[in-house]
């Protein structure tokens, strides 16, 4: 837990810096895109996400729920282990991938009629506070042009931070709106409210 805590510090003062500079910003830049999307049809909604220990599984799950849409799991050729996910070890493969630019870990099956979908919401872990490479992976195996993107995320407390603008050059042509973290115990509630915002 070396790793969550060195982040939380820097969380807590980049947050109060924050503060001090922008009495009224939210900590962690998360705006809110109030009534940007409008009503949607479900059946033009798709809510695509990697997880690999649930949480982030389980807000999508949510999300569906509430708008309708279609559930797609971005799943890694190669499934991630427990050693693989240790933050703590230098040399465990997410720590060589999120510290290579160029990882572009493969996926397994793909979104059928991608066409369809004109409202994409994307959910994935935060890992040393970035969009896990295989959510690069994914956005430039499609053309999302004409398309909504939506980021969410989970964290231990990092917020969304810059994990979603770094994703912007990876979805040439799509409009991203504002994104939101949930922590792991976040409930359907906080989710409902989060998309009946963005719907206006
Ligand atoms: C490799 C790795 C790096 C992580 N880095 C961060 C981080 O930078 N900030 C943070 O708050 N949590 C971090 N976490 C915790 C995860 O973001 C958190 O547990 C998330 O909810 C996991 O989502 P999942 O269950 O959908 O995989 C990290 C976890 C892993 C495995």
């Amino acid at each position: 837990m070396k790793k969550i805590h060195k982040i939380s510090l820097f969380a807590m003062v980049g947050c109060l810096s924050a503060a001090l500079a922008f009495p009224l910003s939210a900590c962690g830049g998360e705006r809110e895109d109030r009534g940007k999307l409008g009503n949607v049809d479900p059946s033009d909604v798709l809510v695509a996400y990697f997880s690999c220990t649930g949480n982030t599984e389980k807000i999508a799950g949510f999300l569906a729920d509430v708008t309708g849409g279609t559930r797609y799991e971005i799943t890694p050729e190669q499934p991630y282990s427990t050693q693989d996910l240790d933050y703590g070890n230098s040399d465990s493969r997410t720590s060589k991938e999120q510290n290579d630019d160029s990882a572009r870990p493969k996926i397994r099956g793909s979104v059928e009629n991608m066409e369809n979908y004109e409202v994409v919401y994307l959910g994935y872990p935060i890992w040393w506070g970035q969009a896990p490479k295989i959510i690069y992976t994914f956005l430039e195996s499609y053309d999302f042009s004409g398309k909504t993107i939506i980021p969410f995320c989970t964290s231990g407390s990092s917020s969304i931070g810059s994990s979603a603008s770094n994703l912007h050059g990876s979805a040439n042509g799509a409009t991203w709106l504002n994104g939101k973290r949930f922590s792991g115990s976040a409930q359907q509630s906080e989710v409902e409210n989060w998309v009946n915002g963005l719907n206006g």
